[in-house]
């Protein structure tokens, strides 16, 4: 048992920027950081695009990137928590640059603003075409020099301790007092026991098999949440990124990011056509769901695997000088971006919905907190606008760290049991894992993908039961590991997703059924 003041729950910005805060200003107080992976591994250090702030007062305004987050979200943003995303980032990207990250100056010294789908101003602030890997480099650097957090990596939060693991369930509220966690390297299982418990645990790309996320987007958070009663909303808002560049074995795409679009680059079917005017008057640049539909309806109609992207008509020293990752990754799949269209298909890229959690970060349990996107702060409605991620995960860790600065650390602490793994024993039936894995992921993409229909959500909710129980009955006897453990949150956060896209009686967004 290890008794600490804050858990943190993943090691992305969210994660990271809590737990710096929280260290800076009470060096008295002990952070524990868990992660599953190696420290960086995380969506966070792939982002591309950037972090959208307003900052060039002249061009832009508030106003506008408020509108332009209410526009993407198709109606069902919290227009309060907008405007308060909106206006803290230019503070809360200071303090970042103030941790010693670096975003693009142009030649008069200014940030080089990009711009993205559903923006109507250059707003983007980016490091080239690896904002991610640099805002990750950063965080890390500054945890490193704070002693009063540890950061313990390959260590796998198996779940949330609550009142469910000593006491009858039926307590009124539920408070949350740490987790039960799996250290990967040696297979015991620690309780960590917490005065407050922060889930920053990131996404779920991963269920969908096909995406941009790497193999750690798993929805853990979210599944453990869920299991802990706490509520979760708008899971059927699951946004495909337009332009993944195409592989055949599908599995995690490297991303074309909407940069390059905002840069002037085209979207053509095979034939050459510029399909996009046909959908939008925005064009490559509407918003990610209606770029996604559309691409979905032009390869449904011709029968092709993927469209183009055409950037021949670019400046290719420009290009290189802000995109040199993109034409570096497309160069070692033999396309030269100058004069070969990049092959293109959308892919599961960023989870709207989440944990419900208020504007101070609280969950519906009591201690539980949950920050960027494993979250739903109503930041996103039905469809996130690009490079709103990064800047909400800024605002509410700061919003966090913000109630913490009147939240008592003393809170009392029950006894509580550690890990009942009696009766289960180590599995050499892998096999089940990686076929329900595998059955899992088909499901998803066939009958809740980009376009979903009432009668494939009720048939993947059934094939989803069969793929559960199975995984039930394996998870009672088997010795808990990664792989396991990830299929049972996967299956949970399937579940949520499917379940609340049945309840959709309108087409919103990303969530688009043709019996709506
Ligand atoms: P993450 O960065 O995903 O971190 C989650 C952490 O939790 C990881 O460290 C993970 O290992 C850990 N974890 C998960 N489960 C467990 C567990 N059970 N136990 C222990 N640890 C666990 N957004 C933008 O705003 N701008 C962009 O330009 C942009 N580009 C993107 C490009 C790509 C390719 C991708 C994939 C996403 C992009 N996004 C972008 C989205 C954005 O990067 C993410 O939404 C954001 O970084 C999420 O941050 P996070 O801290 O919430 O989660
Ligand atoms: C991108 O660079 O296209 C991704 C931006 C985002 O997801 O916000």
């Amino acid at each position: 048992m290890i008794a600490t003041n804050v858990l943190v729950i993943g090691s992305g910005v969210a994660g990271l920027t809590f737990a710096v805060k929280m260290a800076e200003q009470f060096p008295e107080r002990h952070i524990i950081i868990v992660t599953k992976g190696d420290k960086d591994e995380s969506n966070t250090k792939y982002a591309q695009g950037g972090v959208a702030v307003v900052l060039d007062a002249e061009e832009d305004s508030f106003q506008k990137h408020i509108q332009d987050t209410l526009i993407a979200g198709d109606g069902l943003c919290n227009e309060a928590v907008v405007k308060m995303v909106v206006t803290e980032g230019p503070k809360r990207l200071k303090e970042l640059i103030d941790w010693g990250a670096n975003f693009d100056l142009d030649s008069e010294g200014n940030f080089d603003l990009g711009k993205e789908g559903g923006h109507s101003e250059y707003r983007v602030v980016h490091h080239k075409d690896i904002t991610g890997y640099e805002v990750e480099r950063a965080l890390l650097h500054r945890v490193g020099q704070l002693s009063n957090i540890s950061l313990l990596s390959h260590h796998f939060a198996i779940d949330l301790i609550t009142e469910h693991h000593f006491k009858s369930t039926d307590a009124e509220s539920i408070s949350c007092y740490g987790a039960y966690v799996l250290n990967e390297s040696t297979g015991e299982i620690i309780t960590i026991q917490s005065e407050s418990t922060v889930l920053t645990s990131g996404g779920i790309g991963r269920v969908y098999g096909h995406t941009t996320n790497p193999i750690i987007a798993t929805g853990d958070g979210i599944a453990m949440a869920y299991r802990a009663t706490a509520r979760i909303k708008d899971m059927e808002f699951v946004q495909f990124h337009p332009t993944a560049l195409y592989n055949v074995e599908g599995g995690t795409s490297f991303l074309i990011s909407e940069a390059v679009r905002g840069f002037g680059a085209v979207l053509r079917n095979k034939k050459g056509d510029r399909f996009m005017l046909d959908y939008d008057e925005r064009a490559e640049l509407a918003s990610r769901d209606v770029v996604s539909q559309s691409i979905d309806s032009e390869l449904k109609k011709s029968g092709d695997s993927c469209v183009y992207l055409d950037c021949s008509h670019l400046n290719i020293d420009d290009f290189k000088s802000h995109f040199p990752n993109i034409y570096n990754k497309c160069i070692t799949q033999h396309i030269n971006v100058e004069t070969d269209w990049i092959p293109v298909v959308p892919a599961s890229h960023y989870l709207c919905g989440g944990i419900v959690v208020d504007t101070h970060g609280r969950t519906s349990i009591e201690n539980l907190f949950a920050c960027g996107e494993c979250s739903n702060t109503g930041l996103h409605g039905a469809n996130r606008l690009a490079s709103n991620s990064l800047l909400e995960a800024l605002v509410y860790a700061h919003n966090i760290f913000k109630y913490h600065l009147n939240k008592s650390s003393n809170t009392e602490i029950p006894k509580i049991p550690n890990w009942n793994d009696h009766g289960t024993g180590i599995t050499k039936e892998h096999v089940l894992i990686q076929h329900n894995l595998k059955q899992l992921q088909a499901l998803m993409r066939d009958y809740v993908g980009i376009v979903r229909s009432d009668d494939r959500l009720k048939k993947g909710i059934k094939h989803l039961d069969l793929i559960y129980n199975e995984i039930e009955e394996f998870y009672k006897e088997a010795k808990v590991n990664t792989a396991l453990c990830e299929l049972r949150n996967m299956i949970n956060v399937a579940h949520l997703i499917i379940s609340q896209s049945i309840t959709r009686t309108d087409n919103k967004g990303g969530c688009f059924n043709i019996d709506n």
